[in-house]
């Protein structure tokens, strides 16, 4: 007989803590839910110059109270979201995002308390502050009885509490509001220093840098409001956007920018335009999105994709991903693009890499490993970047945290290989080109120095030169003359075809072959050696002016 295995009930106690990799990952829970919810707007307000508070706000269907009681007493992890009636919302033919019934409690993760305010239609608002009990892991392990408790009613079954919620006074609110907002007032000062930190570059002045070399670091000072201003974002986000790409990485401008660079990254939100990938290849991404009418905005700024790969026109080659198959069972279906920017590395770094979106929702960000791609590509994996959009499958292979995947798993497998023969042969390509390219380039330069030399050497003859230079059979050593003149009345001819089996690179072997050309041209001039000697010395300083 096959024995039952079980789940401890402590294990989910734990999940509400540390579920995310980032803020932005758990504030991407709280965008997703009012996607769900039908918003077409969320708006993210951070309190910025003093990250004292975060508020969400969103326009959705928003719920009532006695479904936020169900909820909180129907137990976390227990979404009902995934009804198979339910797969596609009606809200702008949008895919549902939400599946465990963990999102909302990931923003535990940047606080103890937070309020809900919320109004669905023909219901009446309410307000509820759901605290969520920082020590509960301790008292878990402890078996505390004001946590750990057996339900009422059945005493086979135990209860954990993470915390509690209580109803507040509704705020006034307009009659006809439908939405939900999430409103945190006490944030974890990890979150709220790291953003202020931001600031920091322009309010330390070297005294204070020297303090806190030594250690003696003081309370982090408030900018005044233009300083603040100017260490902030811009408003424009497409300027925000471009002034990422003009550092190594986001991180460099601190922690508030990467917030808002991530949360854009990961939100189902258009791209700043539809060429902001070279070759048109999130055109029609483009348009899908723009149908999903779903703006996020971050304290003011509306988000957009922060892609935006236009410093050059030309020297970037695209491949458009499309994929579709069934592993053990389950349709596997996306589609997307890989671009290389050709000897260019990306700015910044976190654009670097592909990412993977389920549902139109980043799960996790850019990875620069490319799927674990084992071929060493070096600096060249600095070239690139690219987006995945499943639209089947994968979602079991993703982790808890929507933040990784479980690497292992067959479906994620099977996008890996899918993923690692495209980028093979992009890369393929990409090499042809660059090859080609420098064959190019060294063609031009071989001409500009053929014409290069025979001016001089006219010069220095007063006769016409002509230069020749043919394939001859490959000998093991250059033996001399690597460089052989033959004079008439007419002019001279210069041929330069033993100088092609000088052992070096091309460009050396060019500029070996023009030397001895003057030299043996000098040879000819001048009556005694100091005099040959000062011809060649004149004549090759205007050849390398030249060169
Ligand atoms: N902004 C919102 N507007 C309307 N309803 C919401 C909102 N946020 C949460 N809810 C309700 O609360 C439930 C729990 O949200 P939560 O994010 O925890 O789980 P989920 O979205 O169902 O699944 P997942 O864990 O995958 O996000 C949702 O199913 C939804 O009914
Ligand atoms: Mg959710």
């Amino acid at each position: 007989m096959a024995n039952p295995i079980k789940v401890h009930e402590k294990a989910l106690a734990h999940l509400s803590k540390g579920l995310y990799r980032s803020p932005a990952s758990a504030i991407r829970e709280l965008i997703s839910n009012g996607w769900d919810a039908g918003a077409t707007k969320v708006d993210i307000f951070t309190n910025a110059p003093t990250f004292t508070g975060l508020t969400v706000h969103d326009n959705g269907s928003g719920m009532s109270e006695e479904q936020f009681r169900a909820l909180m007493d129907g137990g976390i992890g227990n979404s009902s979201k995934r009804d198979p009636l339910r797969q596609k919302s009606s809200a702008y033919n949008r895919p549902v995002l939400g599946r465990l019934g963990i999102g909302l409690l990931g923003i535990a993760q940047i606080c103890t308390r937070f309020k809900v305010i919320s109004k669905s239609a023909g219901s009446k608002a309410f307000a509820v502050e759901v605290r969520i009990e920082d020590i509960v892991r301790e008292q878990v392990d402890a078996n505390d009885p004001t946590v750990v408790q057996t339900d009422p009613n059945d005493p086979s079954q135990r209860n954990i509490f993470i915390g509690t919620w209580e109803s507040l006074p509704v705020p006034k609110l307009d009659a006809d509001w439908t939405g939900t907002q999430v409103i945190v007032t006490n944030l974890h000062p990890g979150f709220t220093q790291s953003f202020i930190a931001t600031l920091r570059p322009l309010i330390t002045n070297a005294e204070e840098q020297d303090q806190e070399m030594s250690g003696r670091v003081g309370q982090t000072a408030f900018p005044s409001p233009e300083q603040a201003q100017a260490a902030m974002p811009p408003l424009s986000w497409e300027k925000a956007v471009e002034l990422s790409a003009e550092k190594e990485s986001v991180m460099m401008r601190g922690d508030y920018w990467r917030f808002l660079w991530e949360l854009a990254a990961a939100c189902p939100v258009p791209y700043i335009r539809e060429n902001a990938v070279p070759n048109g290849v999130v055109k029609d991404d483009q348009s899908r999105l723009e149908s999903y009418q779903f703006t996020v905005t971050v304290d003011n700024r509306v988000l957009r994709k922060p892609v935006l790969l236009k410093k050059r026109t030309k020297g970037y080659s695209t491949v458009r991903l499309s994929h579709e198959t069934i592993v053990r069972g389950v349709p596997l279906r996306l589609h997307g693009y890989l671009c290389v920017q050709e000897g260019n590395q990306l700015r910044p770094a976190e654009l670097r890499g592909i990412l993977i979106r389920i549902k139109e929702i980043g799960v996790g960000y850019y990875d620069p490993s490319l799927l674990d791609w084992q071929t060493n590509q070096g600096p060249r994996s600095r070239w690139i970047t690219g987006e995945i959009f499943v639209e089947a499958g994968l979602e079991d292979a993703m982790n808890v945290d929507r933040d990784s995947f479980n690497r292992y798993h067959p479906e994620y497998k099977e996008l890996q290989a899918y993923v690692h023969k495209e980028l093979k042969r992009l890369f393929s390509t990409v090499y042809s080109k660059i090859q080609h390219r420098s064959a190019e380039s060294a063609e031009k330069r071989a001409t500009v120095h053929r014409e290069v030399l025979s001016d001089v050497l006219e010069e220095l003859s007063g006769k016409t030169v002509k230069l020749v230079s043919r394939e001859t059979p490959k000998r093991d050593s250059v033996i001399a003359p690597m460089v052989s003149v033959q004079s008439s009345s007419r002019g001279i001819t210069v041929d330069l075809s033993s100088a092609r089996h000088v052992p070096a690179k091309a460009a050396v072997q060019n500029l070996a072959a023009a030397i001895m050309a003057l030299y043996e041209v000098a040879q000819s001039q001048g009556k005694t050696s100091s005099e040959r000697r000062d011809i060649f010395a004149a004549s090759l300083l205007s050849l390398l002016k030249e060169w």
